[in-house]
């Protein structure tokens, strides 16, 4: 009889809190978001989350709030996502790195594929290869042949490994054949303005932080990733047409919450993203920037499950080749 009153006990405690967990998801969202930036504030990650979480505020009823977590190529963000509350108020905006980082760290404080609840997918965005103004080459070719010449010295900054500009910054090197110095930041923000100041050489970031600098001369511009070139970067040469290829990348975002965010809840956040990249002042600003919006069909946790996948499979070999690791 004791067994018996155990299980109906049990049985009733497990359906209480699920009910619990339908109701509050039902009334979801009740407070403020927070949206987890794994990077400085001022960088593309950081631009990107803005204006997504003023978009999908508005649809959601709740402020969104975006906490910068920088540190670790944005791994110590992902990982302040994966062990927060399941309650669906706390989010995380990453990129690539979410993919780099399996590779690259053989000891993540959190399990990539195991951690999350997919939102959905949010940009692409390009990169472009830089260096600081005074920079004696004038083009790819000039910049590689100076790289080499001065391999010992030549410093390039990142936003830490695991980043998009760390992985971009490995292409290169791995392209030319030709390991330099590593300057690691809390994000391409803070880089960024070492690079204008000239305390740092060279920088592949993404567009949403370097368009403006290119247009106003700030910095040298070489080259960028994206396959054509870009309707507002219309003088800047692809990777390609520059002769490395290899160089070719995209860096997609993604919004993700902890594993066991309930169903309700993501669902909520997933229509909301969808409304955000439909919404002219998100579009209208990222073109400006020289992004877009992912399609409709992209904002699925379905996409964004299936585009983590591949892309762990993708860069594993890269990452593998150049031999670059975390730890
Ligand atoms: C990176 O991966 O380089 C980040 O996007 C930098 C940042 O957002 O600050």
């Amino acid at each position: 009889m004791k067994i018996l009153n155990a299980v109906l006990g049990a049985t009733a405690l497990a359906a209480v809190s699920l009910v619990s967990t339908i109701a509050q998801a039902a009334g979801y969202p009740e407070r403020q978001i927070t949206m987890v930036v794994p990077f400085a504030a001022g960088g593309p990650t950081d631009t990107v989350a803005r204006l997504v979480a003023e978009s999908m505020s508005k649809t959601l009823g709740q402020q969104i709030v975006v906490e910068n977590v920088g540190g670790a190529g944005g791994t110590l963000g992902a990982a302040r996502v994966a062990n927060a509350d399941a309650d669906g108020y706390t989010v995380l905006l990453h990129h690539i790195g979410m993919a780099t980082s399996d590779t690259l760290y053989r000891k993540l404080p959190y399990e990539t594929l195991n951690a999350f609840e997919y939102v959905g997918l949010v940009t692409e965005v390009p990169m472009t290869l830089l260096a600081r103004k005074d920079m004696e080459a004038n083009d790819l070719a000039g910049l590689i042949e100076y790289a080499k010449a001065n391999k010992d010295k030549v410093t390039v900054a990142n936003a830490g490994i695991g980043a998009a500009s760390h992985l971009c910054g490995m292409l290169f090197m791995s392209a030319i054949e030709t390991p330099l110095v590593t300057v690691p930041y809390k994000g391409t923000g803070p880089a960024m303005t070492d690079l204008l100041g000239g305390q740092v050489d060279i920088m592949c970031d993404q567009t949403t932080n370097t368009t403006k600098q290119i247009q106003g001369g700030t910095v040298k511009a070489y080259a960028v990733t994206s396959p054509e070139r870009l309707e507002i970067l219309k003088d800047l040469p692809t990777v390609k047409e520059a002769g490395l290829p290899q160089m070719e990348v995209g860096i997609w975002h993604g919004v993700y919450a902890p594993k066991g965010t309930p169903k309700e809840a993501v669902d909520k956040l997933s229509e909301a993203l969808k409304v955000a990249l439909k919404d002219n002042n998100v579009s209208t600003r990222f073109a400006e920037l020289g992004t877009a919006p992912s399609p409709e069909s992209d904002a699925t946790p379905e996409a964004l499950k299936a585009k983590l996948e591949s892309e762990i499979a993708r860069w594993k070999p890269v990452i593998e080749a150049a031999g670059q690791y975390a730890d």
